[in-house]
């Protein structure tokens, strides 16, 4: 018998304010059509001033538990993949922790930035699979706008905010690659890179920051490396493309995505696509798009799924579960 870490439940959270991308040609030299044309992205949302990157997070969790049949008190650990958390101490998922009123197990933090919320599905895994926990609530929440210089069209109108959330309990599997549940998990690094995506504030200089990136280097690196991770993240369960469902990628570029597809030689028909929606929502992307595709109709039971997701660091990384 195999532990595996099954999806019991899934749920999101998106803050009522639509932004459509003619709002920026009243403040800055750019068109829909750029945008659209360039990256897919037709709208975003933005929370508001008392929205913080928590509040997203615990409406997301108790959409989770509740589609899981759950109460948060049944939870061994909450981690919650963000890279905006309210304050730089302590962690947004203690906070998320005692809103949902659970007051056992451990949450904490996961800052991998848009990778985050794949890195803490591995971590999640790991937990499960050690026999550390039952069930972990992993959760990717955001509020990227707090972080946008306004007058960077380069970067402020691809980024969004919202949260999204799966529960994960311990099933006893076969270990074979029929099972439910994370089957395998690849995940990467290059602090070379560091440079490419960042934000110029935090501790060290007594400010929030902006984002800062360089778009074209960032997407010459996210077309190589996504598929790259999610092949040997699906070499790793033993699969290979032609076994996949479902792609459930980072949304952050429709031309990345569509890219990353090509090469894994899976039809865009069988990609959850919601970056027109949501536009970059980092962490909270791929929890967002997992709930969404669901309610689509589009992830059934027994489904292939993979996950893939590149961010600042450069960290990147896949993760294959059947649904
Ligand atoms: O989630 C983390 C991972 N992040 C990503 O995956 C993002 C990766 N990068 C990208 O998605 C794309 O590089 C961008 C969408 C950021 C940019 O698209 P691009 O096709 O790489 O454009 P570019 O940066 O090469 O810029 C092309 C032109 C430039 O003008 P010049 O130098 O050719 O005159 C930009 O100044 O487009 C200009 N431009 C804009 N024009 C209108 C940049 N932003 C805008 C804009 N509206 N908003």
């Amino acid at each position: 018998m195999t532990r595996r870490a099954v999806i019991r439940g899934v749920g999101h959270h998106l803050p009522a304010r639509v932004v459509p991308n003619a709002e920026f040609e009243a403040t800055l030299e750019t068109t829909d059509e750029w945008i659209r044309a360039r990256t897919g992205i037709e709208r975003r949302h933005f929370a508001a001033e008392d929205e913080t990157t928590s509040v997203l997070a615990t409406r997301a969790a108790r959409a989770a538990l509740d589609d899981a049949g759950m109460t948060a008190n049944d939870l061994d650990a909450i981690l919650l993949a963000t890279s905006t958390a309210d304050l730089t101490f302590p962690s947004a998922a203690t906070m998320v922790q005692a809103e949902l009123g659970m007051t056992r197990g451990f949450a904490f933090d996961v800052q991998a930035v848009c990778a985050g919320f794949v890195f803490a599905m591995a971590q999640a895994d790991a937990l499960i699979v050690s026999g550390a926990a039952q069930r972990v609530l992993v959760i990717g929440a955001e509020t990227f706008s707090r972080l946008m210089d306004w007058s960077d069209r380069s970067t402020c109108v691809l980024f969004g905010d919202g949260a999204g959330a799966v529960v994960l309990e311990a099933v006893e599997g076969s270990g074979t690659t029929a099972d439910r549940g994370i089957l395998a998990a690849d995940l990467n690094s290059d602090g070379r890179y560091r440079s490419a995506l960042y934000v110029d504030g935090g501790v060290s200089t007594g400010t929030v920051g902006h984002l800062r990136m360089q778009g074209r280097e960032v997407f010459r690196h996210a077309v190589e490396k996504l598929a790259e991770t999610a092949h040997s993240a699906l070499g790793k369960a033993g699969l290979s493309g032609a076994d996949v469902d479902w792609i459930v990628p980072h949304q952050a570029n429709l031309r990345i995505i569509a890219a990353t597809a090509q090469r894994m030689q899976v039809p865009m028909e069988r990609v959850v696509v919601t970056v027109q929606d949501h536009g970059n929502t980092s962490a909270a992307s791929i929890p967002l798009a997992l709930s969404v595709g669901k309610a689509r109709g589009q992830l059934k039971p027994g489904d292939l799924v993979v996950t893939e997701a590149i961010g600042g660091g450069l960290a990147w990384g896949a993760v294959v579960l059947r649904w």
